[in-house]
């Protein structure tokens, strides 16, 4: 269970050099079990690694769920498959495409495990986990028991869900239920997909969403990374309105309830900040919205230029960015505000 290493470098996809006092592997429900009656009186539960900032030693344990194998059923109209969250995301939607179970298709390449799916409800190119999702499986840490949350129990919202709210640090996801309806749909409103014509096949769909994310986005391995680090901030109509005026070029997209949601992307690269560095980190020539580890960044480095970045923006546009990416310091995790 516990590994002899406590070095977290290799297990965060921005590279950065902290240790934990322990790190601790779950494989199964025993091991679960075991765990859970002897909870650390500090821990922060580990998925790929891809969207969590250990900006120093961390002092507790981190646990990695590490659950394996994929169930498939059948209904008339959609395959059921209940997914252990220790599988890699993007080797799922593979796994999909090449049995014919379509629907995945423009979430490939997203980094992570699939336990880490319904946390951070993740989302590219036109859809979220929780257009997919059909149920989460959850060990509660107080019961013991091990839970079903239906898709409404988990309050998916933009990269939010209950799992970073009430049931935070309360149990750990060890499957995901998804539900793919056999009756398909290329889902093509992003802009490089509808370049495919009206009825591609899945196949197609999955090879532009790959090259589009390749051209884009940096790969973790050879750039480390956390994928995008600020969210795509929210604002009123009447803020939108006002600095529509000043930027016409602003890109934005109108929510249902009247808000508008900005490509917080098209904002960091309006303030020049592209290619800015401090220390090891910079923002990304490509893509403004990721951070990147260039060279040995320390937490530090990274920390610096995040609130940079939110200070630079703020300054022009009035718009407040906030961490898409999980900022864990020594006693757990913290907002950027407050370093
Ligand atoms: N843009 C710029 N300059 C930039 C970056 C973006 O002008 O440096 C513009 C783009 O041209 C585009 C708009 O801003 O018109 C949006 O950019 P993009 O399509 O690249 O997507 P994003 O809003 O920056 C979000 C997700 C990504 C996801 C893409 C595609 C968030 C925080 N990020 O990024 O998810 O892959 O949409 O759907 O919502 C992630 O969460 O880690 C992630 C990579």
């Amino acid at each position: 269970m516990s590994q002899p290493s406590r070095c977290l470098k290799s297990l965060n996809s921005f590279a950065l050099n902290a240790n934990a006092q322990e790190i601790v592997t779950l494989s199964n429900l025993a091991e679960l079990e075991q765990f859970a009656q002897q909870l650390p009186k500090q821990f922060y539960i580990l998925g790929g690694g891809s969207n969590s900032l250990f900006i120093n030693d961390y002092q507790g344990t981190v646990v990695c769920p590490d659950f394996k194998g994929i169930n498939v059923a059948n209904t008339e109209d959609a395959y059921l498959l209940e997914v252990a969250s220790g599988e890699n995301w993007h080797d799922l939607v593979h796994y999909c495409l090449a049995n014919n179970m379509p629907g995945l298709e423009n979430l490939a390449l997203i980094p992570g495990n699939c336990g880490a799916a319904p946390i951070q409800n993740i989302g590219a190119y036109g859809i979220e986990f929780a257009n997919v999702c059909d149920y989460v499986k959850w060990f509660d840490f107080a019961t013991g028991k091990v839970e079903i949350l239906s898709k409404g129990e988990c309050d998916f919202d933009y990269r939010n869900s209950i799992f970073k709210g009430s049931l935070k640090n309360k149990g750990i996801v060890i499957a995901v239920g998804i539900k793919l309806n056999k009756q398909w749909q290329p889902l093509l409103n992003y802009a490089g997909l509808n370049e495919l014509g009206s009825s591609p096949t899945p196949k197609q769909v999955f090879e532009q969403v790959v090259a589009i994310r390749q051209a884009k986005l940096p790969d973790p391995k050879h750039l480390p990374n956390a994928g995008s680090f600020f969210k795509n901030p929210v604002i009123s109509q009447e803020l939108f309105e006002n600095i529509k005026l000043q930027y016409p070029k602003l890109i934005s997209y109108p929510l249902t309830n009247g808000d508008v949601k900005l490509a917080a992307g098209w904002l960091i690269q309006e303030c020049d900040l592209k290619g800015k560095t401090i220390g090891g980190a910079a923002v990304h020539k490509l893509q403004a919205l990721v951070l990147v580890n260039i060279d040995n960044a320390s937490g530090s480095d990274v920390v610096a230029l995040a609130k940079f970045v939110q200070r630079t923006v703020f300054k022009k546009f009035g718009v407040n960015l906030e961490p898409e990416v999980r900022i864990i310091a020594s006693s757990g995790e913290i907002l950027l505000e407050n370093i």
